[in-house]
């Protein structure tokens, strides 16, 4: 059966992992508040994302700029000027739209139509809307303390380019690296957590001589997707997308995309801009402190590349393509076929007799010696195929069964998610089996 946004949202919120949030108040437009399930495997993603940027590389330092920074930055950035989406208003439906993306939107009116297309429909000219929220602060509420929540956490990374390089041991070409909120006044927010107003940014800003800025700029492209396939979104659907002439950045010199084929079709999951010196060089021109790389023998304003992901949308890719309805010996399973580094819960381990105390205390034990090392549940209540399904559902890839063999010889059975194969493995082995098998490459059946 065909997965879509709406079943994914449905199992979300049925398991734990993203609530609408304000829920008791009728929610919030595109607002999500994450459950249990979904900080873990949030706190997994980003962690993928780190080992792979930052701890698995020499040439990577960390960085956790604040959310509201200087205006002044903002207006370096081209922001205030260019963040704009072209927006215009109905005035029969009451309704806004992107000007640029009619083709995807729904009127207001039954049967809906696309903005535009029945004759009722009176749209107004576009507006440039430009998407930053504005905050003030301080006491009192005038131009002059307006300031912005950030739309993007590069900026934060380009305005700390000499805190960096003259603290820490750096040379281009090397990166800085930030994981942090990000806020947008988006016009057409939507389909659960692909856009949202209020979303977490992984990014990472690449500094490199002048001269070997394409060539660092295909590097990451391929690192990036490679990254994505690796933790298990299926090949054929992840693609490279180059963006055309009118559709580059006001920053950009070129920009390319990790593109996921969701239900709702092919989108941007990642860009990876080459943004030359734009950002150090109208950062130097605004604060009027150079913003260069001073070596030995040289001294240059550094290239930029950056790859720039979400952890929100990210969740949604790798949740849609984990997403399966399947058919087991007559009954209905609902799995989540996540790559095991990703999935919320490593290991469940299940009594396979809630009532029995020996089996209990077995299965606490092996329980709290797992819980040390990786996420894992323990699960006394309900028949044990009720209990297989709620780890399915929420995508442990292993179930750990405590039975009367265990009680003999000190055996349990550890069954696969996937497969659904099951193995008799000495239970003293356990954690070290689960932390080899977390080490090995997995990828889904295409
Ligand atoms: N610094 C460059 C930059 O911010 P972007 O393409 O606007 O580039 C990068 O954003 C990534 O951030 C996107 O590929 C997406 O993963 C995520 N993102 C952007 N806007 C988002 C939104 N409204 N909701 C959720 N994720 C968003």
């Amino acid at each position: 059966m065909a997965v879509t946004v709406e079943k994914v949202a449905a199992l979300c919120r049925r398991r734990g992992f993203v609530y609408p949030s304000s829920d008791i108040y009728g929610g919030l437009g595109s607002a999500y508040d994450y459950g249990h399930y979904g900080v873990l495997m949030r706190q997994n993603i980003r962690g993928e994302w780190w080992r792979s940027m930052v701890q698995e590389r020499d040439d990577m330092v960390a960085l956790d700029s604040a959310i509201i920074l200087n205006p002044k930055v903002w207006e370096a950035s081209g922001h205030l000027a260019t963040f704009t989406d072209p927006l215009v208003d109905c005035r029969t439906c009451k309704l806004r739209f992107r000007a640029d993306d009619l083709d995807h939107a729904s009127c207001g009116r039954k049967p809906s139509k696309h903005p535009g297309e029945t004759q009722d429909c009176d749209l107004t000219e576009a507006r440039a809307f430009n998407l930053m929220f504005e905050t003030h602060i301080g006491p009192v509420r005038d131009s002059a303390s307006v300031a912005y929540l950030r739309p993007e956490t590069a900026q934060g990374i380009f305005v700390n380019f000499k805190n960096v390089t003259s603290s820490l041991r750096v040379k281009p070409p090397f990166g800085i690296a930030q994981i942090g909120k990000s806020f947008r006044n988006e016009i057409t927010p939507g389909n659960f957590i692909f856009r949202l107003r209020e979303f977490e940014q992984m990014e990472m800003e690449f500094f490199v001589p002048p001269a070997e800025g394409p060539t660092w700029h295909a590097y990451w492209i391929e690192e990036r997707r490679n990254w994505h396939v690796s933790l298990g979104l299926r090949e054929s659907r992840v693609r490279l997308r180059r963006h055309e002439g009118d559709e580059l950045s006001h920053y950009s010199e070129a920009t390319s995309d990790v593109e996921y084929e969701f239900p709702i079709g092919w989108l941007e999951l990642e860009g990876i801009a080459y943004r030359t010196s734009f950002d150090l060089d109208q950062h130097s021109e605004h604060s009027g402190t150079k913003l260069e790389w001073i070596g030995h023998e040289e001294r240059y304003v550094p290239h930029v590349v950056e790859p720039a992901g979400g952890v929100d949308r990210f969740m949604l890719a790798f949740l849609c393509d984990a997403y399966h309805e399947e058919e087991v010996a007559g009954r209905e399973r609902t799995v989540l076929r996540l790559h095991p580094r990703l999935a919320p819960v490593k290991a469940a381990v299940l009594p396979l007799i809630g009532k029995n105390a020996d089996m209990v205390s077995h299965a606490r034990r092996l329980y709290e010696e797992l819980r040390r090392a990786m996420s894992a549940e323990y699960d006394e209540d309900a028949a044990i195929g009720k209990r297989y399904r709620r780890q399915d559902e929420i995508g442990t890839p292993w179930a750990l069964t405590i039975d009367d063999q265990t009680l003999a010889d000190g055996t349990v059975t550890i069954r696969d998610r996937d497969s659904l194969h099951q193995d008799r493995i000495p239970i003293d082995g356990a954690k070290d089996l689960l932390l080899d098998k977390l080490e090995q490459p997995w990828s889904p059946e295409e």
